[in-house]
């Protein structure tokens, strides 16, 4: 299971690919906000700036809504870097833009999914990435998880080859499930990511190491 970072911001991509774990980033209009990039070449120059820090796949996300600006914009974004991933909303439009970037060799992420037909029709179009939004669905009172696995089972059925990528993480357990159910990537800020590291008993464990270390130092 690929993992990649959910953040826009330089100096947690930066831990977290020192980490030696990392294969790519997912960002967002509201994450780059976060970090207070204002404007087109602001936008497109952050973009240059995480491609060239870290060696995978980058999802750069168009704000266009028609299929004609979401081609236009998807192709400036993916002329940045090689790396560059054009993530598009599942809506009908996105669909329609997504099977012409499938057709024009550009590769996207089919982002804000929360159900298997909205999967199925990624997949349909060529998406490279499905991003079901486990956290968010959690938030609403159904199960993240189930829609991963029922994503997993259809994919393995039918032979689609898009890869599903489970955003929306909220807690390093999510991770965990996804791996579990068969999610291809997991998309995650960077302290559920080291949320996995830890165990109380790994910390107990250490520090008597340590203390019986010194006996023959
Ligand atoms: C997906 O790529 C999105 O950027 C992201 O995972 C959304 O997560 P949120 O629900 O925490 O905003």
């Amino acid at each position: 299971m690929k993992f990649f970072i959910d953040t826009a911001n330089l100096s947690q991509i930066k831990e977290a690919n020192e980490l030696g774990i990392l294969d790519g980033v997912t960002t967002n209009p509201s994450l780059m906000a976060k970090e207070g990039i204002k404007g087109h070449e602001a936008v497109f120059n952050h973009y240059k700036t995480i491609c060239e820090m870290v060696n995978g796949d980058i999802s750069a996300e168009v704000v266009s809504t028609d299929f004609q600006s979401i081609v236009e914009e998807g192709k400036k974004l993916a002329a940045i870097h090689s790396n560059i991933v054009v993530k598009v909303p599942m809506i009908k439009d996105g669909v329609k833009a997504i099977k012409w970037f499938t057709d024009n060799g550009i590769r996207t992420n089919c982002t804000l999914v929360f159900s298997a037909g909205q999967a199925i029709l990624a997949a349909k179009a060529g998406a490279a990435y499905v991003s079901p939004f486990i956290g968010r669905i959690d938030d609403s009172g159904w199960d993240g998880m189930q829609l991963i696995e029922q994503i997993a089972t259809i994919y393995a059925v039918q032979g689609y080859r898009t890869e599903i990528l489970a955003a929306s993480i909220r807690n390093p357990n999510h991770i965990i499930r996804a791996a579990e159910l068969g999610a291809d990537v997991i998309t995650s800020p960077l302290e559920s990511i080291l949320g996995l590291l830890k165990h109380p008993l790994t910390d107990i464990g250490l520090a008597k190491f340590l203390e019986d270390a010194k006996k023959f130092a």
